[in-house]
């Protein structure tokens, strides 16, 4: 199977997340699976801005990127996680390469807005190296940084992960994509719902249960089943492991 395995920021500094993070991955590539991690950053990404006296401001969801922004942005995800976690799965035995959009244009963007703002150098992929990254993936895992390449200047531009796993998954078809985050599910009312659709989605985000980061994650997870990607689920690293052998956990997204 071709799997997409996102993975959030929240928890990406620790070092027993990565581990067992590292021994799911694992366990796919010993069963002949094609791994893509995808992994986000925000919380660090925040850490290092605060450090620079660089405000973090998001619209929807979207973190607002600037050129100075962006810098450190990159910096984060495309160079300290992504190899923390490259080091973290050879450490376990899984033989991983480290990229980003950026290589061999992994990854194109556009810039887009966000409800109508300008939110800076930020944009949703257009197009994914498919040839590239299969013949990648026949041998090891990609990690790869959500940082893509601008379609028109050839720069960097920011991406939400959510929405990077999401193309990716859609262009290589994936069986499979996993939104491993720092919440078993999609919550409300102190419960997970097992399965939401478009429509829940639009209620639950207009009532106000649904906020922040997991926005952009629900409409990724929406476009990659409605775009080529089989199935696609939102859970933590409990129910990516259930997942993964066989059993239902945390939130199902169905278009
Ligand atoms: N209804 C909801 N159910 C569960 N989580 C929710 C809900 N509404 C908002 N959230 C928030 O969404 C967060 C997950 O999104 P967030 O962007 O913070 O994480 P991530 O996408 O895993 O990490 P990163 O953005 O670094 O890749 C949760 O920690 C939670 O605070
Ligand atoms: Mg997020």
């Amino acid at each position: 199977m071709r799997i997409v395995l996102k993975i959030g920021g929240n928890e990406i500094d620790d070092g027993d997340f990565l581990s067992r993070v590292a021994a799911l991955v694992g366990k796919l590539q010993k069963a002949n699976h094609h791994v893509v991690l995808v992994h986000g950053g925000g919380k660090e990404i925040t850490g290092l801005l605060d450090k620079l006296g660089i405000e973090t401001r998001f619209v929807n969801g979207l973190r607002y990127t600037d050129a100075r922004s962006l810098d450190a942005v990159e910096m984060m995800l495309s160079g300290s996680i992504n190899k923390r976690l490259v080091r973290t799965l050879q450490q376990s035995g899984v033989s991983a390469l480290g990229m980003s959009g950026i290589d061999g244009k992994l990854l194109t963007a556009e810039k887009i807005t966000r409800d109508g703002e300008d939110i800076g150098l930020v944009g949703e992929v257009s197009a994914v190296n498919v040839q590239l990254l299969e013949s990648l993936l026949s041998s090891h895992v990609v990690v790869l940084s959500p940082i893509s390449a601008d379609k028109t200047s050839g720069g960097p531009l920011n991406v939400n992960a959510d929405y990077a796993a999401a193309a990716v998954a859609s262009f290589l078809a994936s069986e499979l994509i996993i939104f491993l985050s720092n919440v078993p599910g999609v919550i409300n009312e102190g419960n997970v719902l097992q399965k939401i659709d478009e429509k829940e989605f639009d209620a639950l985000k207009e009532n106000g249960v649904i906020t922040g980061g997991m926005v952009p994650k629900i409409e990724a997870a929406l476009r990659a089943v409605k775009d080529g990607a089989k199935i696609a689920f939102i859970t933590d690293a409990s129910g990516t492991e259930q997942i993964i052998s066989g059993r239902n956990a945390g939130t199902q997204v169905a278009a």
